[in-house]
């Protein structure tokens, strides 16, 4: 699919009244951790959604308010404000706003009529699973607050990752969907023993780039759900011309991509769901969701993820502060054993997004057979575009169980249909549409 410098714009475009921005907005997103907002009355954060300047606060009953930052009095910002008796109030003149904006007081202002008449302008939240989530559509399309196993196991079992980066999310979500990246972008972590030339498996359980086989060149298959679209990448060790040997089994990672930008990434013992919320055109915040059937041990995820040293991303402030002024964080020596000099996974992918620039021009690629599921993505995404604008729901917003979504790995037996191995989405398989490797349009 070649994309012109039209398509580009609005694929990558998310502000309000964009095409794209709409679409986004037709799904509920998460925006910040339950642990930003950490009680009742706390202080409030700002939040940037969407191009959109925002505030979030947790009111004394405990529940999540999101606003839009500016004070709609004369636009002071509200996240100077106090937070007490289930509302915010503004510094200025002390105007009280309860958490789905209703005008609680006026100080300056006793006309009681002008407080019922007006409502400061704010947004459908809702908390699960450490989250916080929003939904800034339109009033008569709220879609059903969508389930996934992550929110059913206790917060032990689950830890989550915020990156903020500086580029466009489709860099991230093309990248996300891309198989053929993962055995060589984290050649340290799916093909350990790479520089000698002796393959051996990882064992780590929460490594997510693990692969049983050597073969970067995955054969890939996809279709069209209801949710999205699945793919399979096959790969199989000492293939001939690339040529399957059709009387051996073949690794296959089974990976669903639920729209708008949320991918699963599967470990032998935990889950990654991933979510690429786009904060403006060129900002974009990662959310890795990790979980389990077991306590999941956050320090070495955080290490296995290379997030751990604090020149280049914290807690704190969740900021990927890699970039050209530091050398992207790159150890140039370390690459005579190492394959990127990077220090984790989803350093090296933060990477891959930031040195692409803000906004991937993406009419000067060359796309090959690989690159199938990413211009998926893009064909998705300009047809939930389309939908909308001609007053129909976006592509799987309505897909609200979203409990068996997991990508996996699995064996493939010579003859068998990957698809009989899927254990979600059985009647979205039926409208599906298949693609083959050799097309990428
Ligand atoms: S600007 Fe907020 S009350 Fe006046
Ligand atoms: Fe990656």
């Amino acid at each position: 699919m070649m994309v012109t410098a039209a398509e580009n714009k609005k694929l990558c475009e998310v502000g309000s009244g964009t095409p794209m921005g709409a679409v986004m907005r037709r799904y509920w997103m998460p925006f910040a951790l339950s642990s930003d907002l950490p009680e009742p009355d706390c202080r409030p954060i700002r939040i940037r959604l969407f191009g959109e300047n925002l505030v979030a606060f947790r009111n004394s009953d405990g529940q999540v308010g999101l606003l839009e930052e500016m004070c709609m009095h004369r636009g002071v910002s509200l996240a100077l404000g106090r937070v007490e008796d289930n509302g915010i109030r503004c510094l200025y003149h002390g105007w009280k706003f309860g958490a789905d904006g209703t005008i609680q007081e006026t100080p300056n202002h006793c006309d009681a009529r002008f407080k019922a008449r007006m409502k400061a302008p704010a947004y459908k939240t809702h908390e699960a699973g450490g989250m916080l989530w929003a939904y800034l559509g339109p009033q008569d399309r709220v879609p059903p607050f969508r389930h996934f196993a992550f929110i059913d196991v206790p917060d032990s079992h689950r830890t989550i990752f915020r990156v903020v980066q500086r580029c466009n999310y489709l860099q991230l979500v093309e990248q996300g969907s891309d198989s053929s990246h993962v055995g060589i972008l984290h050649s340290d972590n799916a093909r350990p023993g790479w520089l000698e030339k002796t393959f051996t498996p990882s064992a780590d359980t929460m490594n997510p780039a693990a692969f049983a086989v050597e073969d970067n060149a995955p054969a890939m298959e996809l279709e069209d759900t209801e949710y999205g679209f699945q793919y399979v990448a096959f790969r199989q060790s000492d293939r001939v011309d690339g040529k399957f040997d059709e009387t051996r089994e073949r690794h296959a990672r089974v990976y669903p991509f639920l729209m708008p930008t949320i991918r699963f990434i599967p470990a032998p013992k935990v889950l990654f769901t991933v979510f690429e919320v786009p904060m403006d055109d060129t900002t974009t915040a990662t959310f890795f969701v990790i979980h389990g059937e077991q306590p999941v041990d956050r320090g070495h995820l955080k290490r296995l993820l290379g997030l751990n040293d604090p020149r280049y991303w914290s807690d704190e402030d969740n900021e990927f502060r890699a970039n050209w002024s530091n050398g992207m964080g790159q150890d140039r020596d370390k690459m005579k054993v190492h394959w990127t000099g990077l220090p984790g996974v989803a350093f090296e992918d933060a990477v891959m997004g930031v040195a692409a620039g803000s906004i991937a021009d993406r009419t000067r690629e060359h796309l090959v057979a690989a690159d199938v599921s990413v211009a998926r993505v893009r064909k998705l995404l300009l047809g939930a575009a389309d939908d909308v604008a001609a007053g129909h729901d976006a592509r799987g917003a309505n897909y609200a169980d979203c409990t068996d979504l997991a990508a996996f790995d699995t064996l493939v037996a010579p003859g068998v249909d990957w698809r009989s191995l899927i254990p979600f989405g059985a009647t979205a398989r039926q409208q599906g549409e298949v693609a083959n490797a050799a097309s990428v349009d």
